[in-house]
């Protein structure tokens, strides 16, 4: 049997490990330290000056990214309905409740007029959200350019989930830099990894020392310990910032492998009557975090189960999409504003390997592969 490939597996540059080592000298093996600060000022260098709290979660990122952004209690919050179960489990840690927005065919994002008639429709209610989620799905970004005027239109501020999405661009600007806060996450799957972590990003200063205070148990500044609101442990240790730092040197060349990838897989595989590639729309740049295919039922008698079990067979892994929130049993009392977008692609969405380490040779397995489980 050949070497398992994995979906998206870790990639280490090389220039984490004196790093690491560097941060074991200094004995700062406790959170906080000088790499969280360091990691800290270059992923906000990067995002063109934004302000940054490294935290131990892309979730912890998301969850003080709503507390800073005021939601609690019987609030409600829209989300993009297309998503992993992160960027809304957070809108139920504050006790609100999530209204999922279902996607449009085009970019596989939130769908902006669907946004617009729920807005409106609930402005006239008087039950406008206190937030909106807009998830950059697979690194591709949403149409900012149609939901930003709607959240200023409201007076609604949007939290970016970037967590899928750090090196993708929309019309030159790079995503998590839309969101009055946002969100990434640096777990091992990514396209950089501090093995796990995450990140609250806002151009907003008193946002990121909120997110901090909260992220540090809601410490008050005094000799002894003192509480006034519930705090959180959710900072980052000092050695997987060393591990951040090390990666974020290699960032763009893994933005341009995952991008590398996915124009192997088209080159490869569009011959195959019935696949198709998740639509990047113009004006985007993905990171191709993940390169994901369609396959049409009508032209290709194979589920995506079919084609896993398949790839699983020969040390592949392959994985399906997100299943959409509105179908989880977990929100199946929650509002659901759409049709069936979501759904379809999930019913036939596979995504394949797409690790910036991936070899040329593994990239024509899985591409030899699939084409003897499709044309079987
Ligand atoms: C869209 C999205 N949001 C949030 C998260 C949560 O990030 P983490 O796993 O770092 O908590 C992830 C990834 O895991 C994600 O893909």
């Amino acid at each position: 049997m050949e070497k398992r490939i994995f979906l998206s597996p870790p990639h280490m540059n090389g220039t984490e490990m004196p790093l690491i080592s560097e941060a074991f000298d200094s004995n700062w093996i406790a959170p906080l330290g000088p790499f969280v600060d360091r990691f800290e000022r270059e992923l906000g260098t990067y995002l063109d000056g934004r302000h940054v709290c490294a935290l131990c979660s892309g979730t912890s990122a998301l969850h003080l990214g709503l507390l800073t952004l005021g939601v609690g209690p019987g609030d409600r919050v829209y989300c993009s309905d297309f998503t992993f179960s992160a960027s809304c489990n957070v809108i139920r840690y504050c006790g609100a409740d999530p209204v999922f927005i279902d996607s449009e065919p085009a970019s596989w994002q939130m769908d902006p007029d669907l946004l617009a008639s729920k807005l409106e429709e609930d402005a006239k209610q008087g039950k406008l959200p206190k937030a909106i989620v807009v998830v950059d799905l697979y690194g591709i970004s949403a149409d900012f350019g149609r939901i930003l005027p709607l959240c200023a239109q409201y007076g609604i501020p949007l939290l970016e989930d970037s967590a899928e999405a750090l090196g993708s661009r929309r019309d030159g600007k790079l995503c998590g830099t839309f969101g009055k806060v946002s969100g990434f996450s640096f777990n091992g799957n990514k396209i950089i990894t501090t093995s796990g972590g995450g990140a609250l990003v806002s151009e907003d200063e008193s946002i990121v020392k909120r997110a901090r205070y909260l992220a540090t148990q809601a410490r008050e500044p005094k000799p002894f310990y003192h509480h006034v609101t519930i705090g959180y442990n959710y900072r980052l240790s000092n050695l997987l910032a060393a591990v951040g730092c090390g990666q974020l040197n290699a960032l763009e060349q893994r933005v341009e492998a995952r991008r590398a990838i996915f124009d192997n897989y088209v080159a490869a595989l569009s011959d195959i009557e019935g696949i198709g590639f998740m639509p990047e729309p113009e004006g985007a740049i993905s990171n191709k975090w993940l390169t994901v295919i369609t396959i049409d039922p009508d032209k290709i008698r194979k589920s995506p189960e079919d084609i896993r079990q398949a790839m699983e067979a020969e040390n592949i892994e392959t994985r399906w999409a997100w299943k959409p929130m509105h179908m989880q049993p977990v929100y199946e009392n929650s509002e659901f504003v759409g049709g069936d977008v979501c759904e379809n692609i999930f019913n036939k969405a596979l995504c394949l390997p797409s690790g910036s380490s991936l070899s040329g040779h593994e990239q024509d397995r899985v591409c030899e592969c699939l084409r003897n489980v499709l044309l079987k």
